[in-house]
């Protein structure tokens, strides 16, 4: 064989091969990257509402709290609240902030010591239940523990 050919087939090979190892270099890399929520599980975990110490029994508190959902390669942050009673600063119930009816966001009246609902005036109860009105059921409530001092719920699927 011709030394010239045979320098310019090495060369030649050498360059696919270098070519051939930055494609590979590039794309797999970016595969993982694009890919990866295909594969990545849901990340169903329980969200912090805050230190327990801060939710003097007695009293509902109202509790503002960020819920990450990811939906394909986006990640969504949506801003919810949460209604937490206790009576004696060890067991917690969290209350979903809508009403059963139709949904509207209720409160606390101090003075009457009762959740009350402006859109069809009901009432309800510290423990949530119906005490008046239109709802068909007590307020819906998240499941609750409390790891290291802080509450935590575990979010219904589609948002809370
Ligand atoms: S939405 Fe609350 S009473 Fe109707």
């Amino acid at each position: 064989m011709d030394p010239e050919n045979s320098r310019r087939d090495f060369l030649k090979k050498s360059i696919f091969l270098l070519g051939g190892l930055m494609a590979v270099g590039v794309a797999v890399p970016g595969g993982t990257y694009f890919l990866s929520p295909l594969w990545r599980k849901g990340e169903e975990g329980w969200l912090e509402l805050g230190e327990i110490s801060k939710i003097l029994p007695g009293e509902p508190v109202k509790v503002d709290y960020a819920q990450r959902r990811r939906d394909g390669w986006a990640t969504i942050e949506e801003k919810s609240s949460a209604w937490v009673v206790t009576d004696d600063g060890k067991k917690f119930t969290v209350f979903d902030p809508h009403c059963t009816h139709l949904g509207c966001p209720y409160h606390w009246d101090t003075a009457k010591k009762k959740f009350l609902c402006p859109c069809h005036n009901a009432t309800f109860g510290m423990d949530g239940q119906v005490i008046s009105g239109p709802p068909p059921r007590p307020l819906d409530q998240f499941t609750t523990k409390v790891v290291g001092g802080k509450l935590l719920i575990k979010p219904r699927s589609g948002g809370a």
